[in-house]
């Protein structure tokens, strides 16, 4: 029987020259198995109205009617309809299947690293965001002249590899400040808050509920009911700082302006301003303040009921065992 590590049936935008700039697909679908992966392995590339309709009608029959309904949708439109079945979970090797990819984890149909996303950022080309869509970089003068000519202005909200995931999904349950911190690719759970400060890249997000108000970088996970205090930071893996994965255990609390270089456990919080990388020293407290021995932090990673900070008179960086959770706030948490 035939499986499907995901499909996208959507719109791609080209540039003149006929390359891929984007694709948006309405509805992705993830681990496609039975009579619909039967269909739809074989269907690849630009679709026609005719091939639109036989694929409507072969989807009603599997009983994958919401992905028929947007090919009978597709029929009418003058723009650029691509299928991409991705047969395995292996690097993607084209623009198309590198938004499906992305679309799939802001979808939430897959989790963060659940998706091989080998080479990327080398497939997606830089454009420019617009209000009339992504636009190439070469051709962005005439646009803008064309524009100014018609007595308008090409309004340009950001030069970037990756759009902004709520031009291409806005999933359920969730309330973002600012759209332009949340990249496509990034996974909010519901009930999740990005604040005007938070950032989430993509291959990067949060289990929900919780309160974004710092930057969830690419890889970083964060668990449910946690906090990301204003300003603060979580060490991607992209650039220097190891290979670590870096992530936030459950109900944890990082302060403001703190960061995080280290995967850390559940009900953990961060002082304000302390930043912790993996090579931190820590001196590890008992319960009556007396140091037990000093340890890089990296040795603490993955650990629960910790509270790092720096002290304030003797800059040492501090571990304690937390007595007690620090109180998140509840009504920040009910999102809505
Ligand atoms: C680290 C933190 C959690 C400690 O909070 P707390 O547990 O409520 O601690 P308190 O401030 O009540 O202090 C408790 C004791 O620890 C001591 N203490 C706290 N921080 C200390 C420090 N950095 N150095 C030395 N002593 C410290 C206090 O002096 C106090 O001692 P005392 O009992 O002898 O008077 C808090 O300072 C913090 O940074 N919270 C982050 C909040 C935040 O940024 N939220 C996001 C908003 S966007």
């Amino acid at each position: 029987m035939s499986s499907l590590h995901g499909f996208g049936l959507g719109i791609a935008s080209e540039n003149a020259a006929g390359a891929s700039l984007d694709t948006f697909y309405p509805h992705p679908l993830a681990q496609v198995t039975g009579a619909a992966a039967d269909v739809l392995q074989g269907v690849t590339g630009h679709l026609d109205v005719a091939q639109l309709k036989e694929l409507a009608s072969a989807l009603e029959q599997t009983g994958e009617t919401g992905l028929a309904v947007i090919a009978r949708q597709l029929m009418d439109t003058d723009q650029r309809v691509v299928a991409t079945p991705l047969a395995d979970n292996v690097a993607p090797d084209s623009v198309e299947a590198a938004y499906l990819k992305l679309h799939l984890l802001s979808h939430r149909l897959v989790k963060p690293h659940e998706t091989d996303l080998t080479g990327l950022f080398g497939l997606l080309p830089n454009v420019a965001w617009t209000d009339q869509g992504p636009i190439d970089l070469n051709e962005l003068p005439q646009r803008q002249l064309d524009a100014r000519l018609r007595g308008a202005v090409l309004e340009v909200s950001s030069v970037d590899k990756f759009p902004k995931m709520t031009n291409y999904v806005v999933p359920a349950g969730v309330r973002i400040a600012h759209t332009a911190r949340v990249r496509l690719g990034a996974y909010l759970g519901e009930g999740t808050t990005v604040m005007h400060e938070g950032f989430i890249n993509f291959n990067a997000g949060t289990e929900g509920p919780g309160m974004i108000e710092g930057r969830v970088s690419a890889g970083v996970w964060v668990g449910e009911g946690s906090d990301l205090g204003g300003g603060c930071s979580t060490m991607g893996t992209l650039s220097g700082g190891g290979n670590i994965v870096i992530s936030v255990g459950k109900e944890c609390l990082i302060g403001a302006n703190a960061g995080l270089g280290i995967p850390l456990g559940n009900r953990c919080t961060i002082e304000a301003g302390l930043f912790v990388t993996a090579g931190t020293k820590v001196s590890v407290l008992d319960d009556c303040s007396e140091t037990i021995e000093t340890v890089s932090a990296r040795t603490l990673a993955g650990r629960s009921d910790l509270l790092f900070r720096r002290h304030s008179s003797t800059g040492a960086v501090q571990c304690l065992t937390k007595k007690s959770a620090i109180e998140l706030n509840e009504m920040l948490h009910a999102n809505n």
